[in-house]
């Protein structure tokens, strides 16, 4: 179990809102009443965390002082979401989920592709730099088990071969698609629909129509 930082790190270049980023925090910002700048911590840290790759102290201070809160109150919030990097990461980061499904579904598979490829674990950063891996919770994508998150997309239905062709391709800036990699419709059936597969607008699509109704070839009750 990695230890829990009690501070953040120092890094070598201080962070600064970039003029782009300052604008969007300024909309972020209006989003909240005056006095209630403080709820804005969890977006304004993941925009400063966009722009400068990871949180460090200078980000902690610089979001304190936009949102007029404690640095402490912003390191607590950094320090609870697995989603705030405390540390730099590689050009990738690697999430790899390793809860229940999918760990019964082989997410050991995919964190040994991960070894293959970028000869690091969890925790760690290839030499290349091209990738930090991560082990992740569950990341709400079960049905799809395993998957794995890489900065903002999901990677499901995953495989050791799929897994290590797609972490080859990030590793060397191949395109790559987001979603299944088994070709299936989001969450669907894997080999397409299995219920609701004919016009449900008539009697073979499943809709209940009484044996003495005009729509079943009957007559309505005392009409005949
Ligand atoms: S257990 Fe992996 S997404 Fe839920």
């Amino acid at each position: 179990m990695s230890a829990v930082k009690t501070s953040p790190a120092r890094d070598d270049a201080p962070f600064a809102f970039s003029e782009e980023s300052l604008a969007e925090a300024r909309r972020i910002l209006a989003k909240y009443p005056e006095n209630r700048a403080r709820s804005a911590i969890l977006p304004l840290l993941d925009l400063a965390q966009r722009q400068h790759g990871w949180v460090s102290q200078s980000v902690v201070e610089a979001v304190a002082e936009i949102t007029g809160a404690a640095p402490i109150r912003v390191w607590e919030v950094a320090t609870f979401y697995t989603m705030y990097n405390k540390a730099p990461i590689g050009r990738h980061h690697v999430e790899i989920c390793t809860n229940l499904p999918c760990w019964l579904r082989g997410s050991d598979e995919i964190l040994r592709a991960a070894r293959d490829v970028f000869g690091v674990g969890f925790g760690q950063t290839s030499e290349d730099g091209a990738a930090t891996v991560s082990s992740a919770e569950c990341l709400g994508a079960c049905v799809n088990a395993p998957m794995v998150q890489i900065g903002d997309d999901y990677y499901e239905d995953l495989d050791y071969d799929s897994a290590h062709a797609l972490f080859t391709a990030i590793k060397e800036g191949q395109p790559v698609k987001a979603g299944s990699q088994i070709g299936r419709q989001c969450s669907a059936p894997e080999g397409g629909p299995t219920t609701l597969t004919t016009d449900p607008g008539t009697a073979e699509g499943g809709r209940w129509i009484a044996p003495d109704s005009p729509a079943a070839g009957g007559s309505a009750p005392g009409t005949a």
